[in-house]
């Protein structure tokens, strides 16, 4: 039986409102002297590019291309301007996908290996250098996770390159720059950072899990530093993520559901993600419908599957989000907060039918690294009953 565990995070984290003021700040501690900034035309058009340039002394390169879901490819793009100007800092700007290029992107420059050869556990296996994350979304977590998923320009497919040298340097957490966030996609964005909280807290206990011979491993199984992330975080979602989508300006909720989003980032990549982004990457993938919006569709009857092996921390969860400690109460809290911030609520309203789920379940119970840290293992038969109940 494992008896250590790691907890891991940033070098450092920025927090609050007004924040990003301080980047030219942060990166003169980081010594930097040419800055490489990713982003894309939305964040030029809220003029957030323009305001950072303006904040930084040092020389300036821009990558403005930045995609939702980048591909292998954009981070070649990416990586041929970076070596021409060879930065000492970068600075990724908006949501998950803008954070993933930009991780992908130091990453294939520092190992000099193609972005396709990065996917997979500790891949990436040496430091990529000074990066600095500025989320302007409230989900992913990505500017405090050592994960960044990107699409197989072969394939099409979407996969995780996973190593704790991907985590960002310096995470800039400004709410402000989520007041412009569109309804639906703080919506999406919002369950996600709750699955990521809901996911650590109900993990593998670390204790079960095999370690690897170097000590390191993509995730660690629950522990209890990934335990007060992850309390937090479904507390905080509790209270802000109804505001925050239907009152966009609310600053207050804004704030709660940044705080709450690093936090998620924070426990799933301690302590890992599990079932429910196993049966989510498969309808993705083959429905392309959003991260967020699959989540939230398989996330209530994942619960209710896990309940026989963690139905106590189920129910605490119901207290979390000021409802009754009942794993019902918890299951139902979470089927209001998707109901109530206008996402699908079935399979079948992102086009899926019942022929397809003997495949889905297959993609899906295929991805071992999450079936070992879902503390109920499924079988194939399980995984199918929790898609159809899910239509
Ligand atoms: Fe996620």
């Amino acid at each position: 039986m494992r008896k250590t565990w790691n907890s891991y995070s940033n070098l450092r984290l920025l927090f609050g409102p007004g924040s990003l003021n301080e980047v030219g700040k942060v990166v003169s501690r980081l010594k930097g002297s040419r800055v490489m900034v990713i982003a894309d035309p939305v964040i030029e058009s809220l003029g957030i590019l323009d305001r950072v340039k303006k904040l930084l002394s040092a020389e300036v390169a821009v990558f403005d291309e930045g995609q939702v879901e980048p591909s292998t490819n954009l981070v070649q793009q990416c990586a041929e301007q970076f070596r021409a100007f060879e930065p000492d800092v970068t600075i990724a700007i908006g949501g998950g996908s803008n954070m993933d290029l930009a991780k992908l992107t130091c990453a294939t420059v520092a190992s000099d290996r193609d972005p396709a050869d990065l996917l997979g556990f500790d891949q990436v296996a040496r430091p990529i250098g000074n990066l600095v994350c500025v989320p302007t979304t409230a989900g992913t977590g990505s500017e405090a996770s050592h994960s960044a998923v990107i699409c197989h320009s072969q394939n099409g497919q979407k996969a995780a390159a996973i190593s704790h040298y991907l985590r960002p340097t310096v995470a800039i957490v400004d709410p402000e720059l989520s007041l412009t966030c569109p309804q639906n996609l703080t919506a999406e964005s919002g369950i996600d950072a709750l699955s990521h909280a809901i996911e650590g807290f109900l993990s593998s206990d670390f204790s079960v899990l095999e370690t690897t011979d170097s000590g390191v491993m993509p995730y660690e199984g629950n522990h209890p530093i990934g335990d007060l992330y992850a309390e937090k975080s479904i507390r905080l979602i509790g209270e802000h993520f109804l505001s925050a989508v239907n009152e966009p300006r609310n600053l207050d909720a804004r704030a709660g559901m940044a705080l709450a989003a690093t936090l998620g980032g924070l426990a799933f990549s301690n302590c890992g993600v599990a079932l429910v982004h196993a049966l989510e990457y498969p309808v993705g993938n083959r429905f392309g419908c959003s991260h967020g919006a699959g989540i939230g569709i398989v996330l209530p009857e994942v619960l209710r599957f896990l309940c026989p092996a963690r139905e106590e921390r189920i129910a605490q969860i119901g207290r979390l989000l000021s409802v009754e400690e009942t794993a019902d109460a918890a299951i139902d809290a979470v089927m209001r907060l998707r109901r109530e911030s206008g996402l699908p609520q079935s399979l079948r309203e992102v086009g899926a039918s019942c022929e397809d789920i003997p495949s889905l379940s297959e993609s899906a119970v295929a991805l071992e690294r999450l079936m070992v840290l879902t503390a109920r293992r499924p079988t194939l038969g399980d995984i199918e009953k929790i898609y159809k109940k899910s239509f």
